[in-house]
C-alpha cells in the first residue's frame, strides 16, 4: 500500500510526487490524461506507482487515504471530488494544492465535512523547481487531519535557514488558500516595485542591462536579499537566442496574470483593507495592456545624483516592507472577519524559503509578530519603524526625481503615501464627512463628543 497519492501529473504534480518519493515516502500517481501517467511511469520504482483508473489509484492507498489534488483550479477540482467521493471512506484526507479561490475552498471544506472527508486547501508556492526540491506549503482546513499528513508535508517542504520546514497549519476552512492568495498579491506588489526601479535605472541613471543586473545582484547580497532580486538580476543579463541583444529588450511589455493577485484586491476591497500597493500592482498590469503607446520615450537629461543607486536600493527595501505590511494587514482583518485564528509568525516562517516572495526580511517579520503580538500595522514594530525612518528620505528623493523625469511609479508612490498615512493623526477625511453630510445628510461623528451629528448646512430658499 502507498502512503500518499497525487491526482494530476503535469509538471507540478509529477515533481511533487518525485519529491515525496525522494523524501522516503511511497506515492501513487493518477491523471485522467493517460499520456501524463505514461510519462510518470518512467520513474516507477518500489516507492512510486503509476495508476490508470480512479479505482486502481484509490485502492492502492493505505487508510486513511491521503490524496493531493494538483490540477487546474476551478471546476476540475469539483469534478475530481465528485469522482472520488463514492470511492473514499470516512476519515480520508484530501488536499487541494492548486491556486483555488478561498471561497471555493470554504465551500468544499464544508461539503466534504458532511461526507466525513477531511479537506485541506493548501497553497503551494515555488513553481516547478520548488515542487521538486522544496516548496513553501500553506495548508488550511482541519487541524487533526493536518497532523496525519504533517510528516509528509514537512519532509517535502523547503527548509528555512534554521532548518525549519516551510509549512505549518494555517487555520480553518479556506484559510490556507487565503494565505496563498495574499502571498500572490504581495508577489504582484513586489514585482511591480522592482519593475519601477528598473525603469528609473535605465531611463534616469542610463544603466545598461548588464549594469542593472549587477546592481540587483549587489542588492541581493545586501539591502534586498530576496529571490526576486536574484531572478531580476538573471533576467536582465540573459542573452537573446534570436538576436544579438539581451532578451529583456525584446519581451513585449504587456503583463499577463492568472488573477490570484486580483483576488487579494477583491477581498481587500470587501474587507476595507488599505492595500494600495497591491491595488496599484494589479492595475499596472491592466495599464500595461491599456496604454496607447503614443507618447515619446523618456530620456532624462538632467543631473543624475551620485546617491541615486543607493537611494533606489533603500526605496526598494522599504517598499518591499510595505507590500508585506499590507499583506499582513489583510490577513489580520480577514482573521477577524472570518473568525480564523491565524498564526502570523508561522505564516512568515513558511514564506522564508521555497516561495516566490522569500527574502531575508521575513525573519524580521516573524520576529515582529512573535509571542502573539497583534500589530494592526507591521510598522508599529520597532525594527520596521526604524527601517521606515531610515529609508523614507531615500524613497522621497527617488520619487521626486522620477516625478521630474515623468516616470510612472504607481507602487513606489503608493508605498510612500501609505507610510505618510498610517501614523498620521489628521488625515483630511473630516472634509469627506462634511461633504457627505452636506449633499446627503449622511451624518458624521465628532472628535470632541459622542453621538451622531448632522448639520443644517444651508437655508432652503
Ligand atoms: C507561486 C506563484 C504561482 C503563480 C505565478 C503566476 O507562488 O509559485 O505565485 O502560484 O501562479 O506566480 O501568477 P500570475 O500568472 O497571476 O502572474
Amino acid at each position: 500500500m502507498q502512503q500518499f497519492g497525487i491526482i494530476g501529473l503535469s509538471v507540478m504534480g509529477k515533481n511533487l510526487a518525485l519529491n515525496v518519493r525522494n523524501s522516503g515516502f511511497s506515492v501513487s500517481g493518477f491523471s485522467i490524461d493517460k499520456k501524463e501517467v505514461d510519462a510518470f511511469a518512467e520513474y516507477q520504482d518500489d516507492k512510486l506507482k503509476p495508476t490508470y483508473s480512479w479505482e486502481e489509484f484509490v485502492n492502492s492507498l493505505e487508510k486513511p487515504r491521503k490524496i493531493l489534488i494538483q490540477i487546474m483550479a476551478g471546476n476540475p477540482v469539483d469534478e475530481t471530488l465528485h469522482k472520488l467521493l463514492p470511492l473514499l471512506d470516512k476519515g480520508d484526507i484530501l488536499l487541494d494544492g492548486g491556486n483555488s479561490n478561498f471561497h471555493d475552498t470554504n465551500r468544499r471544506f464544508h461539503e466534504m465535512e458532511e461526507h466525513g472527508i477531511h479537506f485541506i486547501g493548501m497553497g503551494v508556492s515555488g513553481g516547478e523547481e520548488g515542487a521538486l526540491n522544496g516548496p513553501a506549503l500553506m495548508p488550511g482546513g482541519d487541524e487533526e487531519a493536518y497532523k496525519e499528513v504533517a510528516p509528509i508535508l514537512e519532509a517535502i517542504a523547503a527548509k528555512n535557514d534554521d532548518g525549519h520546514p516551510c509549512v505549518s497549519f494555517i487555520g480553518p476552512e479556506g484559510s490556507g488558500h487565503y494565505v496563498k492568495m495574499v502571498h500572490n498579491g504581495i508577489e504582484y506588489g513586489i514585482m511591480q516595485e522592482f519593475s519601477e526601479v528598473y525603469d528609473i535605472l535605465r531611463k534616469v541613471a542610463g544603466k545598461t542591462n548588464d549594469e542593472m543586473s549587477e546592481i540587483f545582484a549587489d542588492w541581493n547580497q545586501g539591502l534586498v536579499q530576496a529571490y526576486l532580486s536574484e531572478i531580476t538580476s538573471e533576467v536582465l543579463k540573459q542573452e537573446d537566442d534570436l538576436t544579438p541583444d539581451h532578451v529583456i529588450d525584446h519581451i513585449l511589455n504587456v503583463a499577463s496574470y492568472k488573477g490570484t493577485g486580483n483576488w487579494m484586491l477583491e477581498d481587500g476591497v470587501h474587507l476595507g483593507v488599505p492595500i494600495s500597493v497591491i491595488a496599484e500592482a494589479v492595475i499596472s498590469r491592466f495599464m500595461s495592456k491599456a496604454t496607447t503607446r503614443e507618447g515619446k520615450e523618456i530620456k532624462w537629461e538632467g543631473e543624475v545624483p551620485e546617491d541615486l543607486i543607493d537611494n533606489l536600493g533603500k526605496a526598494l527595501q522599504l517598499s518591499q516592507a510595505v507590500a508585506y505590511a499590507q499583506g499582513f494587514q489583510q490577513l489580520k482583518m480577514a482573521a477577524d472577519a472570518y473568525n480564523w485564528e491565524l498564526r502570523y509568525p508561522a505564516i512568515a516562517q513558511s514564506w522564508e524559503a521555497g516561495c516566490i516572495i522569500r527574502s531575508s526580511m521575513l525573519k524580521d517579520i516573524e520576529k515582529a509578530f512573535a509571542e502573539g503580538r497583534q500589530l494592526d500595522n507591521m510598522f508599529q514594530d520597532p525594527y520596521f519603524k526604524d527601517l521606515m525612518e531610515k529609508n523614507l528620505p531615500a524613497l522621497r528623493k527617488v520619487l521626486e526625481l522620477a516625478t521630474k523625469a515623468g516616470i510612472p511609479t504607481p507602487t513606489l508612490s503608493a508605498s510612500l503615501n501609505y507610510l505618510e498615512s498610517i501614523f498620521n493623526p489628521s488625515l483630511p477625511a473630516n472634509l469627506i464627512q462634511g461633504q457627505r453630510d452636506y449633499f446627503g445628510a449622511h451624518t458624521y461623528f465628532r472628535n470632541d463628543r459622542d453621538g451622531v451629528y448632522h448639520t443644517e448646512w444651508y437655508e432652503e430658499k
